[in-house]
């Protein structure tokens, strides 16, 4: 029996597969490779080449694998371009979702564990943010995850498929072992960005705004580990295979930061100087975002274990400076 990974070429899929496959778990990719790196898809995965919102392809998936679950990671996930580019992520988002839940049931697949984002809040009244807290989100892409959300939840109510959705707030760093790890392109993370700035590829990092309500008067934000997140993950494929009713989860750590601090903290981490300037703030940007994770702690008995600052930038920083270029300097040598 195998788990389908869908965007398992991606930053976070790529993480998911290399930990099933730790487990012992039979992995089988799909990956338009719009935004994947085909470096970073697993040697022992059956990987297929496609978009999820070909029916033929996805229905050709079903019928040659022995699919039992779904871990649903294929997205597009850029804010600012979900603004100026709406229909590209109801297309990519909602449609391709809604193509992968018709062929699920054509299938018989009924359990799904699904990547959702902090965004489908949009604005808090309070922090920390808790599941039970209003969802208004205030751009595209969190409105076409929320959307996503509530398909699952009719077609679990129509046909009795279960899911997990799982709520991320800032997820970063890298697999210990650094053979896979965070390369988007364009990059718009925190910790590469500063990372990037740490190996001399940025000549600074600029902070949007330093007069926040905020201690150092910089924004303050959640982050939580890549493999800490897969293995919420794990707990939630674990939790559905028991028999677990669909529900949603908030994965953070609970602990915000600042910007300034993160920039500290991989000064120290490198040895770098990382020089930061301060620009103007962008439009949008909350003071602060920290996410109330105790139902996925107390529900999925998830122990975040690597999700400190110092960790999180120490794995980052082992895959940039072993990888400097991401995945396309493996491509060239
Ligand atoms: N990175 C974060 O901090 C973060 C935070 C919240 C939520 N998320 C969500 O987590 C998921 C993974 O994020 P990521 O940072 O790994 O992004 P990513 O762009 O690295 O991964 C997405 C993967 O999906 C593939 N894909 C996209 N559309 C596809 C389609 N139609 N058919 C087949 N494959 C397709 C891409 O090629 C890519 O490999 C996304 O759904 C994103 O919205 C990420």
């Amino acid at each position: 029996m195998s788990v389908l990974v869908l965007g398992g070429a991606g930053y976070i899929g790529s993480h998911a597969v290399y930990q099933l496959i730790d487990k012992g778990e039979t992995v089988v990719i799909v990956d338009n490779l719009e935004t994947g790196q085909r470096q970073a898809i697993h040697p022992d995965a059956a990987f297929y080449e496609g978009d999820i919102r070909d029916i033929d392809f996805l229905r050709s998936v079903f019928e040659k694998e022995p699919i039992e679950e779904v871990i649903h990671f294929a997205a597009n996930s850029l804010v600012g371009e979900s603004m100026k580019n709406p229909l590209k992520y109801y297309n990519n988002n909602v449609y391709g979702t809604q193509v992968l839940l018709q062929t699920m049931i054509e299938h018989d697949v009924k359990k799904i564990v699904f990547s959702s984002t902090a965004a489908v809040y949009g604005e808090p009244e309070s922090t920390p943010i808790t599941e039970a807290m209003p969802t208004l989100p205030t751009s595209t892409y969190g409105e076409t995850k929320r959307i996503m959300e509530k398909l699952m939840k009719r077609t679990d109510e129509a046909y009795g498929v279960n899911y997990v959705s799982l709520r991320y707030f800032n997820v970063a760093g890298a697999r210990e072992t650094a053979e896979i790890g965070e390369d988007h392109c364009p990059e718009t993370h925190l910790v590469p960005i500063i990372l990037q700035t740490a190996l001399g590829q940025r000549s600074h990092i600029t902070i949007f705004g330093d007069d926040y309500n905020t201690p150092d008067g910089t924004c303050i934000r959640d982050y939580v580990h890549v493999e800490d997140l897969i293995d919420a993950h794990l707990a939630a494929l674990d939790y559905l295979r028991d028999g677990g009713q669909s529900d949603v989860f908030n994965l953070g750590s609970s602990q915000g930061f600042s910007v300034k601090e993160m920039i500290d903290a991989a000064r120290s981490v490198t040895g770098k100087e990382i020089p930061a300037k301060i620009g103007a703030r962008r439009d949008g940007d909350p003071s602060i975002l920290i996410a109330g994770s105790d139902k996925a702690k107390q529900v999925l008995d998830w122990k975040p274990a690597r999700t400190s600052v110092a960790k999180i930038i120490e794995d980052a920083w082992k895959w940039h400076s072993s990888h400097p270029n991401g995945y396309r300097k493996e491509v060239s040598t």
